[in-house]
Parts: C-alpha cells; sequence; structure tokens
C-alpha cells in the first residue's frame, strides 16, 4: 500500500543512557545495538518511512549523535530528509518538542523512541491514518502483563480513555501506552509548559494528559495480533532479535526494512534500492532487496 506523502514530520528520540544493557552500552548507543540482523533504530525509522512521512529529526545525545548520523547521512539516499538534534542531557521525551521547535515548525508531528518495535499486520494503515489527522493526538494502546513499567491508559464504560498515568503502582487497565505518538502543531507550546516530574523529567505522559483533558486524544488499541516489543534489557533484547529471526526466517520478510518501505513508499525506484542492494550483496540482506525489483539484475559494483 501507498500513499501520498505525509505533511507529518518525525522524530526519533534516541535517548537515554542504557545503563540496564551495560556494558554493550558503554561506548556506543543503544540504539546502534543489533536486534536480529540490523541497527535497533532501523525498526522505528522502518514506521516512520511506512506512514509516509520524510522529514525527519533524529535526537540523541552529543556523545551518540555522531555515530547515528554516520549511519543514515541526510537520507537522500532513502528518498528522506534527516537532520539531528542533540539532547545535552537525558530530560525526559517531551522535551524532544522544544528541542525540535524549529524542525516542527508548526506541522503535525510523530514521535518515535528509537528502541521500539511495532510490527503487525495492519500497522502501515493504522500509522498513515495517525498521520493524516492534522487536529489531536494519537497514542496507541497495547496490552502487556506489566503495565506498571509504562504509561498506562484506562477507559470509561464507553471505551473512551479516563486517564493516563505514568509508571502506576497500582495499574488501572493492561493497556499500556507505547513509545509512538502522533500530534497535532500544539504539542510545542504543551511541552514548553511541563514540569519535570519526581524522575526529572519533562514527561511524555503529562503531554499526553493536556490532550485527554481537551477530549482531544484518540487511543488506537494495536491487538494480539500486532507485537510491540521491548528491547532494554539483555534478555529482552534477545527476546526480539529471536522474534525478528523466527518471523522473517519463517516467512521469508523483513521487519524493519528502510529500504524496502522506502522502496514501497515510492521514496526511491528500482534503481536506486538495487544501489542499496550491491553494499550488501554479499550476504542475505542484500539478496532480499535485490530481489524486491523484479525483472532487474543486480550488476556487481
Ligand atoms: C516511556 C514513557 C512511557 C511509555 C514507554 C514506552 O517510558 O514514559 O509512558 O509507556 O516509554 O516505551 P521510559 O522508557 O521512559 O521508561
Amino acid at each position: 500500500m501507498k500513499k501520498k506523502n505525509s505533511t507529518c514530520k518525525g522524530i526519533i528520540l534516541a535517548g537515554g543512557s542504557g545503563t540496564r544493557l551495560y556494558p554493550s552500552t558503554l561506548v556506543t548507543s543503544k540504539q546502534l545495538l543489533p536486534v536480529y540482523d540490523k541497527p535497533m533504530i532501523y525498526y522505528p525509522l522502518s514506521v516512520l518511512i511506512q506512514a509516509g512521512i520524510r522529514e525527519i529529526l533524529i535526537i540523541s545525545s552529543p556523545h551518540d549523535l555522531p555515530r547515528i548520523e554516520e549511519l543514515f547521512g541526510d537520507g537522500n539516499h532513502l528518498g528522506l530528509k534527516l537532520s539531528y538534534a542533540p539532547q545535552p542531557a537525558p530530560n525526559g521525551i517531551a522535551e524532544a518538542f522544544i528541542i525540535g521547535e524549529k524542525f516542527i515548525n508548526g506541522d503535525p508531528v510523530a514521535l518515535i523512541l528509537g528502541d521500539n518495535l511495532f510490527t503487525g499486520p495492519h500497522l502501515q494503515a493504522l500509522v498513515q491514518k495517525a498521520a493524516e489527522t492534522t487536529s489531536g493526538a494519537t497514542v496507541f494502546g497495547y496490552e502487556v502483563q506489566d503495565p506498571s513499567r509504562y504509561g498506562v491508559i484506562a477507559f470509561d464504560e464507553n471505551g473512551r480513555p479516563k486517564e493516563i498515568i505514568e509508571k502506576p503502582k497500582n495499574p488501572p487497565s493492561r493497556y499500556a501506552v507505547t513509545g509512538l505518538y502522533f500530534f497535532d502543531h500544539n504539542v510545542v507550546n504543551i511541552a514548553k509548559t511541563l514540569k519535570p516530574s519526581s524522575r526529572g523529567e519533562l514527561e511524555i505522559t503529562d503531554v499526553n494528559r493536556v490532550y485527554l483533558q481537551n477530549s482531544k486524544l484518540n487511543v488506537t488499541i494495536i491487538d494480539r495480533g500486532y507485537a510491540w516489543l521491548d528491547t532494554g534489557t539483555a534478555d529482552a533484547l534477545h527476546k526480539a532479535s529471536a522474534y525478528v529471526q523466527t518471523l522473517q526466517e519463517r516467512q521469508g520478510i523483513q521487519i524493519g526494512c528502510i529500504e524496502e518501505e522506502a522502496y514501497k513508499m515510492g521514496f526511491i525506484n528500482e534503481d536506486q534500492l538495487l544501489q542499496l542492494a550491491e553494499r550488501y550483496s554479499s550476504n542475505s540482506y542484500g539478496h532480499y532487496l535485490s530481489n524486491l525489483a523484479p525483472g532487474k539484475v543486480l550488476t556487481k559494483s
């Protein structure tokens, strides 16, 4: 499914010091660690591409940002316009909108966390719909066993969102708010009104609460047919890798393949795809990419 490009902009927040993954993240960004066969940050980037978003700001720590920039450059090879901004201290997810104010420039904006992995049958349709909404906010609820680790959303008897709480000790529901958010242009001003929470962060949950109080928060449930995976600990990372490997091998499809999604969205053409494939011509990733462009032959460089 290909659709027109969205006017919505995108932010990937690849923040955090990754201490739960030490020593793996002592010198490198968590978001650059592999989830099976590709860097973690490919997965959230592929979601923004599926949403039709081409203008993307990547925010990370001053230490990690240069490596991420080295990986993606200006994004032109993917038909994207990428830019980069540092978050000097881990002051919270909502600070991304203050850092990105100029980039957002009054447009709607999607924010995805650099360590969130989503996959599912109608993900593209869901995110494209959210990216087309120019008023209010859209967040995604996902039923989990351990909601107190997340932002949690509770619903009234009519299924409307009632309250949203960050890491509640006694969760009012099992619906976690995932790390993918779509906002209208008001988000920047809302972020500027926030005060740091008890953990010293500008909380995304506080932004969402403002939208909720204004009856402008749309909650889309992503059900059991989807996967929303955590990659924050060595165990979770290993399980996410195994999940990706299992599905990819079983179905012969890729999850989080930015080149494929850019091609399917028409951001790049067949020739550009094949050029990208050539870089990986010695492995199965390259073969997968070249097979997406039927009738074309991969020329050895
Ligand atoms: C953050 C948000 C939380 C959200 C989660 C999704 O948690 O604060 O509301 O549910 O991301 O991954 P953190 O990663 O800061 O613990």
